[in-house]
């Protein structure tokens, strides 16, 4: 079985891959937002992909989703594992603790959310998604943060807003009132599209901010982002390793 790896902010270190080689691939929806890294994993085939482009030049907005669901899917890949950097909206989700996503709410506003864009004559195509992420491939991340030891909730639900800005403190309260436990700018569009294209999929996330509701400590900065996932980025190599093992 080959696994796509969809790497996040910060998330993304190719070098991960045994005997690394690049494939360019085009898609109907253009070009995916990084070449493709193939390799071997733990005895697995394994592909590689930045979403945010391996100089992270495409914004959350402008990240080609359904270019990059798509290609993994062209190469042959029958699962897909994301990896996200994401604010906690819970006290009890601190910086640095993994997530292993079980639902999400979708507050984007100007995205390509599904390949349907006309049904074909008499066959709407309304895909379900009461449970968007893999439970199987949720099992899988769950016992390889067990087996290591590191602070991670079995559950959680993302809300994926448009960015790239930051939530004011109002819209910050209303996604906590509305039961988000964390926020990210990607993983509800990636997560459908891959739903949509019959690809298993899950994604580890890690909480690297209190966003700007908890009034204690200063607002979400790029910057405390980017310290707190560089400290921590191991885990989720890790993690990711261990699991493709067991695949
Ligand atoms: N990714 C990491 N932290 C975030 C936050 N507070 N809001 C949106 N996306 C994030």
């Amino acid at each position: 079985m080959k696994i796509g790896i969809i790497g996040g902010s910060g998330l993304d270190d190719p070098n991960i891959l045994e005997n690394p080689s690049d494939i360019e691939v085009d898609t109907p929806y253009g070009a995916p937002n990084s070449t493709l890294r193939q390799g071997r994993i733990a005895g697995k085939d394994v592909v590689l992909l930045a979403r945010h482009g391996r100089s992270h030049t495409a914004t959350p907005t402008h990240v080609n989703y359904r270019a990059n669901i798509h290609a993994l899917r062209s190469v042959g890949c029958a699962a897909v594992i994301s990896t996200t950097a994401v604010g906690s909206l819970r006290a009890e989700i601190g910086r640095g603790d993994l997530v292993i996503l079980d639902q999400f709410i979708d507050f984007t506003r100007r995205r390509a959310l599904t390949f349907h864009d006309r049904f074909e004559p008499h066959n709407p195509a309304h895909t379900p998604m009461a449970d968007p992420f893999s439970e199987p491939l949720r099992k899988l991340l769950i016992d390889a943060c067990r087996k290591f030891g590191y602070r991670h909730h079995d559950k959680g639900t993302v809300v994926t807003i448009e960015g790239p800005r930051f939530s004011t403190r109002a819209e910050s309260n209303m996604f906590r009132a509305w039961g988000a436990d964390v926020i990210n700018m990607s993983v509800a569009t990636e997560c459908a599209l891959a739903v949509e294209a019959g690809l298993p999929y899950a994604s580890v996330a890690m909480s690297t901010d209190y966003d700007c509701w908890k009034t204690d400590e200063p607002p979400v900065s790029w910057e405390e982002i980017v310290t707190i996932f560089k400290e921590n980025a191991e885990k989720v190599t890790s993690v990711l390793i261990e699991v493709v093992g067991k695949m």
